[in-house]
């Protein structure tokens, strides 16, 4: 079959970081967009070639033993022991055994999303992904509330949750926690030392508190696979993201993806200002070298599939 175009029209000129925005205009009338579902399919075998996310999505309790232990996929050289609490928490079963949908959104958390009015669109698809726990019920309206899996770096804790230093934040985290109510709580805990500690209390904390989430943790090869998977495709990333390992798991049991708060540019497309985050302060890094994420790159890939008609983007209002 034919190659799937991904990054074929891009060239490398010098990028005006200020007015990138403007490069990125998006047709806001929804009727120019058509699914694309030949095209969606021969992306979900390519992608299948480099990992499946029905498997990849999570480790097994099978694969694992209380005391093994493992090394960090960004630290190499430091190690964690297989805890008796995560091991409690890893799946029998993979959560995505055998699921297929027939509409799937992925909740970015640009600022973009504020004042869209997309709460009532993204509630209606069949299965809702969100990253990294971030806030909806005061923002409703404008991201819904529907959660059937949310991803939840470790620094998570540390940024929204204050690592935890009293009871009141313990309790904040209780609460987020509870409110998930079955849905998938997908946790990487084997990518960077750092979050140790952090993985550890969410754990105990879902455990003593007989919280209702369906846990996961990402198996190590997913992040080099999804990587394989995008250079493969002339997508030069450094680490992808969680918006797009999201994506590319979803491909695997979405039948049409739609994507909104995918907007990593500082002014939109008409050149108001855009706040990194749609729920806190922090402000924009991926121009900073130290950044791993090269987020403006992946979203030019996300842009030509939006055209093509491989996944949907929303980056303004909902009708
Ligand atoms: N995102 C975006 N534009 C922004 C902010 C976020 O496109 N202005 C997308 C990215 O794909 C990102 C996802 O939304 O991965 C979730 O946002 P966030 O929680 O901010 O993720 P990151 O801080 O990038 O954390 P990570 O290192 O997990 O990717």
């Amino acid at each position: 079959g034919a190659e799937v175009v991904i990054n074929g029209s891009l060239s490398p000129a010098v990028v005006d970081r200020s007015n990138e925005s403007m490069k990125h205009t998006i047709q806001p009338a929804s009727s120019t967009w058509r699914h694309n579902q030949t095209l969606s399919l021969r992306i979900r075998k390519q992608i299948l070639k480099f990992l499946d996310a029905e498997k990849d999505i999570s480790v097994l309790k099978g694969t694992l033993k209380p005391g093994d232990i493992i090394h960090y996929i960004f630290d190499r050289d430091s190690t964690m022991n297989v805890s008796q609490n995560l091991y409690e928490l890893l799946p029998r079963t993979s959560p995505l055994k055998n699921k297929h949908f027939r509409t799937c959104a992925i909740v970015g958390n640009s600022g973009v999303l504020l004042n869209s009015g997309c709460g009532p669109e993204i509630d209606t698809h069949s299965f809702v992904i969100r990253c990294n726990l971030a806030p909806v019920q005061e923002y409703a309206r404008d991201v819904g509330l529907k959660t059937d899996l949310v991803t939840m770096n470790p620094s998570v804790i540390q940024r929204a949750f204050e690592d935890l230093v009293n009871a009141t934040w313990r309790e904040k985290l209780l609460q987020r926690l509870h409110s998930l109510n079955g849905s998938i709580l997908w946790i990487p805990a084997f990518m960077a030392r750092g979050g140790k500690e952090r993985v550890e209390w969410v754990n105990e904390l879902i455990l003593k508190h007989r919280v209702n989430v369906r846990t996961a943790y990402p198996s190590l090869r997913l992040l080099h696979a999804v990587r394989g998977y995008w250079l493969t495709n002339k997508v030069h990333i450094k680490r992808p993201t969680t918006g797009l390992l999201m994506y590319t798991l979803a491909t695997r049991f979405c039948n049409q993806i739609y994507l909104y708060g995918f907007w990593p540019f500082p002014l939109d497309q008409n050149q108001n200002p855009v706040k990194y985050h749609y729920y806190d302060s922090l402000k924009y890094g991926y121009t900073s070298q130290a950044s791993p994420h090269t987020m403006p790159l992946e979203f030019k890939a996300l842009k030509s599939l939006h055209e093509q008609g491989a996944l949907k983007l929303t980056v303004g209002q909902c009708d």
